[in-house]
């Protein structure tokens, strides 16, 4: 089929549409004021062609306003680097507030990075800002872009928003692994879903997707248990379908499941809501084993974590009995 998605690298431009709609909201939850100019017709054109196109924008919207405040929060605690692995059309080293002495490498593939510079001309970002142009799976090269983030010796997180899920599960093993083998990396935000929403979205989109060699390919169905032999474990997971109801942009019939659903369906409600989230990852500690279950958190959980022990005066549902054992698929 002939899909106006071309390439992995255009899955950039369709996500950064939706930051367009949202920079245009009153009620914006964040301002991006790039993302037009970047997404483009073509990014326009993604969104119109693909089934329920228009109604996924919650999706990234949401995921954009949680990965913005988990960024400006590690910033705050100490990292000195952000390192952000698929960086397609993101503009955040020019639209938050950072630190000047930050420093801020996007990374990506050769076209998008070119398309970037491009749009971004001479725009000035808030801190120290670079690119790189890198294909994340050539293990030569991602150890090169690691080595050359750690080398200036200042605690370094690790942002990939969007990517993990169209590499190849021996793909992100490896870069967990990587990333593990150096402490000055001190955490990883990330996006992860399950098989449920690969079963569902990325069938309905299947023919876009792979048309353009880009498939939902890594979608485990126990997240922590994937990462924890790689020496990851969620410090803080925080469900995209709660964050959705926390930042009001609503999931289409959302509100049928949280209302009725949850109490008809509790396993598949327990599944939505771990269908797709945000973690930071962290370190494990030397004994190994959960981190997040040995020693809860003593403060009462403020940010919708699913991992908090604690009732969450935001979500009650927050310390809901699902949502930190089980596997989801
Ligand atoms: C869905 S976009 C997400 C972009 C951005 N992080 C955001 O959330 O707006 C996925 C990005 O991953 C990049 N990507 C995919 N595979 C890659 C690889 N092997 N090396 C570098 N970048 C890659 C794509 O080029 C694309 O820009």
């Amino acid at each position: 089929m002939t899909s106006p998605i071309r390439s992995i690298s255009d899955t950039a431009r369709w996500v950064a549409i939706y930051r367009a709609w949202e920079s245009a909201r009153p009620d914006r939850l964040f301002d991006d004021p790039y993302a037009s100019r970047m997404a483009g017709a073509r990014g326009d054109a993604i969104v119109q062609s693909l089934p329920h196109g228009e109604s996924m924008a919650w999706a990234i919207v949401v995921r954009t306003a949680v990965f913005d405040d988990m960024i400006v929060r590690a910033v705050a605690d100490g990292a000195g680097t952000v390192l952000n692995l698929g960086a397609g059309l993101c503009t955040r080293a020019f639209r938050l507030d950072l630190p000047p002495t930050l420093d801020w490498i996007d990374v990506d593939l050769p076209d998008i990075v070119d398309w970037r510079r491009h749009c971004l001309g001479e725009a000035r970002p808030a801190c120290r800002h670079e690119h790189r142009a890198v294909d994340l799976t050539d293990a030569a090269a991602r150890q090169r872009l690691l080595a050359d983030a750690t080398d200036r010796g200042k605690p370094v997180l690790v942002v990939s928003e969007g990517l993990l899920v169209y590499m190849a599960p021996e793909h992100v093993a490896a870069l967990a692994r990587e990333l593990h083998a150096d402490p000055r990396v001190t955490a990883w935000v990330t996006d992860l879903v399950t098989p449920m929403l690969v079963n569902t979205f990325g069938t309905l989109w299947r023919a876009h997707l792979d048309s353009a060699r880009a498939p939902f390919r890594f979608a485990p169905a126990d997240p922590p248990a994937f990462f924890a032999p790689l020496g990851w474990h969620e410090g803080e997971c925080r469900s995209m379908w709660d964050e959705s109801q926390r930042l009001s942009r609503a999931v289409p019939i959302g509100w049928w499941w949280d209302l009725f659903g949850r109490f008809l369906l509790p396993d598949v409600y327990a599944r939505l809501r771990r269908m797709a989230t945000i973690v930071r990852l962290e370190r494990q500690p030397p004994t190994g084993g959960a981190a997040w279950a040995a020693s809860p958190s003593s403060a009462p959980c403020s940010r919708n974590c699913m991992r908090c022990s604690k009732p969450c005066p935001t979500s009650p549902r927050c310390a809901a009995p699902d949502a930190s054992s089980g596997p989801a698929t």
